[in-house]
């Protein structure tokens, strides 16, 4: 594992035997919420978009005045955002300059086994791998992250995670708020030593009590009185959100994991377990220039005071807003007749073990054994159950994006209606998932996307063939 390292600041005062003054995390809403930068490709020829990443170690400021090491794609905290297009292919060439072998995943990506960055297919320190992302499916709001087996936990935690988000022309034909009024937001929880660096303990459940948004600690962030477009995405290892405005008002919830749903739908609360992605249009024109609207999170593990605040968006201005959200977003592929049922358990040691293990089907996860073996061209129904008493878990398939046909026995709501990757397994919880097995053949996971858990070994492998 790596080091929990002092900063130099810390270490010259410690020597020279000053007391070293605790560093604390700033009250909600100081500091200002950035923008993710966009990736710019080094070349755009052959039909396919080329980029070239650095995987390195960097110090940045996330609490104001004080350096914490991170591990980035290119010196980024938190990763950037790489934007694609349906039908053009991204080649992306990663050079591994950290001390750890790594592997790098497209989250919800339909791509080859080769290309998909599995938990033993890494590379390590001073290597370079190359993967080819087709992009042959529709428009999502996908990411990327760090998936080598044990230290994929330790690794996004420490900043291994990007946005990676695939348009196409029936989203581009949507009137929806675009340009600076579409704004990514990296959701993620940390713990902070007393030195500002990050600690990492494997199931650090009540220690990551500082969210942060697009990395910096419970941020503001300027807003104009019009509708915008918010790609949120929870980068968290473990923290579960529960999103909602602090005057109750509502939010209109235009997509998920895999995209846009088919029909736009209000709400007031937006639920993002880790990995998953809510893509959601809040309109500020009902504010008067000078509101501050907070967006909470209504969930622990952590008081109300630590993990509550999330952002606080301030009406600063008025601006024109010719955006609209139309009624009808996209059409999904209608689901094709289901021939074979599995189930499959998600569980972990709740006996509060020095280190507890984590179960698919009662196995820790052994790369070498195939748990699920599919015929490729066919359609399944999982249902997939958590049966813990007390811990939450998540259910994530590489490849496929599928759909929720029942959550604990009634219909899915809204929120689930669309192309899922990942979702959520409250204890005791049960969801029927449908899934289209057609594009590649080859070997994949399914795992917790709780990090840690999947670092226990939450996960098994799937074959197609
Ligand atoms: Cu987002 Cu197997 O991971
Ligand atoms: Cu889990």
């Amino acid at each position: 594992p790596l080091l929990n390292a002092r900063t130099a600041q810390a270490d010259a005062a410690t020597a020279a035997g000053a007391p070293v003054k605790p560093v604390t995390v700033p009250p909600a809403f100081t500091v200002r919420m950035p923008t993710l930068p966009v990736l710019a490709p080094i070349s755009q020829l052959g039909g396919q978009d080329t980029y070239a990443l650095t995987l390195k170690e960097v110090s940045r400021e996330i609490i104001p005045g004080v350096q914490t090491k991170v591990l980035t794609y290119d010196g980024q905290f938190p990763g950037p955002v790489l934007r694609a297009r349906s039908g053009r292919k991204v080649v992306i060439r990663h050079r591994n300059t950290l001390t750890m072998p790594v592997s790098v995943h497209l989250h919800g990506g339909n791509v080859s086994p080769e290309n998909d960055g599995g938990p033993m297919d890494t590379f390590g320190p001073g290597t370079s791998r190359t993967y080819t992302y087709p992009n042959q499916q529709l428009a999502a709001g996908l990411w990327f992250h760090d998936h080598a087996h044990h230290m994929e936990s330790e690794h996004v935690y420490r900043g291994l995670s990007a946005t990676y988000l695939l348009s196409d022309d029936t989203e581009r034909s949507l009137p929806l708020p675009a340009g600076q009024y579409e704004v990514p937001i990296a959701l993620r929880d940390a713990h902070f030593d007393e030195s500002g660096q990050l600690v990492y303990v494997m199931d650090d459940v009540f220690g990551r009590t500082t969210i942060l948004a697009n990395g910096r600690p419970s941020p503001y962030f300027e807003v104009a009185a019009r509708k915008y477009r918010f790609r949120l995405l929870n980068s968290s290892n473990m923290r579960f959100f529960q999103l909602r405005l602090s005057d109750g008002g509502q939010m209109i919830q235009i997509g998920s994991d895999g995209g846009l749903l088919e029909r736009p739908f209000t709400t007031d609360t937006v639920g993002l377990s880790p990995a998953e992605r809510a893509d959601v249009v809040i309109d500020f024109s009902r504010y008067p220039v000078g509101t501050r609207i907070v967006l909470e999170n209504t969930l622990g593990p952590g008081t109300p005071d630590q993990v509550g605040k999330v952002l606080r968006f301030d009406v600063v201005r008025t601006a024109p807003d010719p955006s609209r959200v139309p009624d009808v977003l996209r059409t999904l592929p209608a689901l094709r007749r289901a021939t074979v049922q599995r189930s499959i358990v998600l569980s972990m040691d709740e006996d509060g073990r020095q280190e507890p293990r984590g179960f698919m089907d009662g196995q820790v996860w052994d790369p070498q054994r195939i748990d699920q073996t599919v015929a490729h061209g066919t359609s399944e129904i999982w249902t997939v159950t958590n049966t813990n008493k007390v811990v939450p878990h998540n259910f994530h398939m590489h490849l496929v994006q599928f759909r929720v046909l029942e959550r604990n026995g009634a219909p899915a709501g809204p929120a689930e209606a669309g192309l899922k990757d990942t979702v959520r397994l409250f204890p005791g919880e049960s969801v029927k998932l449908h899934a289209t097995f057609d594009t590649y053949k080859g070997t994949y996971v399914y795992h917790c996307h709780l990090l840690d858990h999947s670092a226990m070994g939450m996960m098994a492998n799937f074959r197609i063939r």
